[in-house]
């Protein structure tokens, strides 16, 4: 087993993987798991993974479930990267791709930071998990709790869109509407978890979900031959993609697997909650709550992250950027993105394209530079979006 420890991203202070862990001990923010990577280089190598399944846990060596253990899947990751040829054109860019994450099981990225924090979760003997979540993260946790025999408590807002509680539901699990945001439900689990035994799952509040998340970046090289795209645009909330994906680049950098070039990350938000892009355009390294925070784009409704330094460092780091987009724009370019590409992309995928628009006509792309976006959802799960 390659994992060693974990380690805490601001005071790095050193923990335990063998126990279940939330936040820092001494300071309260995001645990990282750590492996031993030069061991694993020995034998991992890129060439090792051709004859592996196409799932992430062909990433197997650099995730944290013990080799022996069999993973809680539904056969999660192994993504198809579309070219976006006719969009691409629209824009006069010869390089654009689609990374289309609604191909997951519960149609999001979200199922493969479950199965990895799941299957984790299970191993180390939690029993009932819980989890605040804006729509997608509930249906993911429910499947894989399912899967898992485990309970799954999920506490979202009262507006979620439908088809995320009916899909909790009907997956087994306990669903409480809350009248509030994210940050509501996270406090509601916060008060609750001790009494009634829950192991919470919060973005970032436990290391594995991440670690799931980063497969995004070793898929995206393996995809891309190894060769990381120019720009990559994703669109935050919590910010796991994003931080994930970073995380990935540096391990496979001392993989020996690629160089030190990395992509441009930009991080795209709805104008009606973007504390990232605040923080990001005012120079600050954290990001205050977002007041009144409202967007279709349910994914993005997270007023407050407590990875938000982390997604500040990697935005400043890549030379990339942050950038908001009105609701009515990233519904409105769905149509235009499916009618090009084939594809029904999520609000929050959406938004991504338009964002994409706002940076060519800035000229902070150039024409043949290679860009990905991330697709992380499906528009069917949205439907309430769109007229009839
Ligand atoms: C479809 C979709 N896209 C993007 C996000 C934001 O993801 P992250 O929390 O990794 O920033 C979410 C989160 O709920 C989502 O459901
Ligand atoms: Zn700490």
């Amino acid at each position: 087993m390659s994992l060693t420890h974990l380690s805490c991203t601001a005071c790095g202070l050193r923990h335990e993987w063998s126990i279940l862990q939330n936040l820092c001990t001494a300071c309260q923010k995001p645990l990282f798991a750590e492996y031993d990577l030069a061991a694993v280089s020995r034998t991992f190598t890129r060439e090792s993974l051709a004859t592996r399944e196409r799932s992430l846990w062909r990433y197997r060596e650099v995730l944290p479930l013990p080799p022996q253990v069999e993973p809680v899947s539904l056969g999660e990751g192994g993504t198809p990267l579309l070219r976006a040829t006719c969009f691409g054109d629209q824009l006069r860019l010869s390089n654009l791709w689609i990374k289309d994450e609604s191909l997951n099981p519960t149609q999001s990225f979200k199922a493969r930071g479950m199965a990895v924090a799941v299957s984790m979760a299970k191993y180390l003997g939690a029993t009932k998990l819980a989890v605040p979540t804006a729509g997608n993260a509930g249906g993911a946790l429910a499947a894989y709790a399912a899967r898992a025999g485990l309970e799954a408590h999920i506490f979202m807002p009262a507006d979620t869109p439908r088809a995320n509680v009916i899909e909790c539901r009907e997956l087994g699990a306990h669903v409480t509407l809350i009248d509030g945001l994210i940050t509501e439900c996270g406090a509601e689990i916060a008060r609750r978890k001790a009494a009634e035994g829950w192991f919470d799952l919060s973005t970032l509040k436990e290391p594995y979900r991440v670690e799931g998340k980063k497969t995004l970046g070793y898929e995206l090289a393996e995809q891309l031959d190894w060769e990381l795209p120019g720009v990559i645009i994703y669109p935050t909330g919590g910010g796991t993609g994003l931080i994930g994906m970073w995380k990935a680049f540096e391990e496979m950098e001392t993989l020996g697997w690629i160089g030190r070039k990395r992509p441009r990350m930009f991080s795209v938000q709805a104008s009606g909650c973007a504390p990232i892009v605040r923080a990001f355009e005012s120079g600050e390294t954290s990001a205050a709550e977002f007041p009144n925070a409202h967007t279709r784009a349910s994914g993005l409704r997270v007023p407050k992250a407590v990875g938000d330094f982390i997604m500040l460092r990697i935005l400043r780091e890549s030379k990339g950027g942050a950038l908001t987009v009105d609701d009515e724009e990233m519904i409105r370019i769905t149509r235009d993105v499916g009618a090009k590409e084939g594809l029904f992309v999520a609000p929050e995928g959406a938004a991504c394209f338009a964002a994409l628009r706002a940076l060519v006509r800035e000229g902070k792309i150039s024409p043949e530079e290679r860009v990905v976006i991330f697709n992380t959802g499906s528009g069917i799960k949205y439907l309430e979006c769109y007229d009839t």
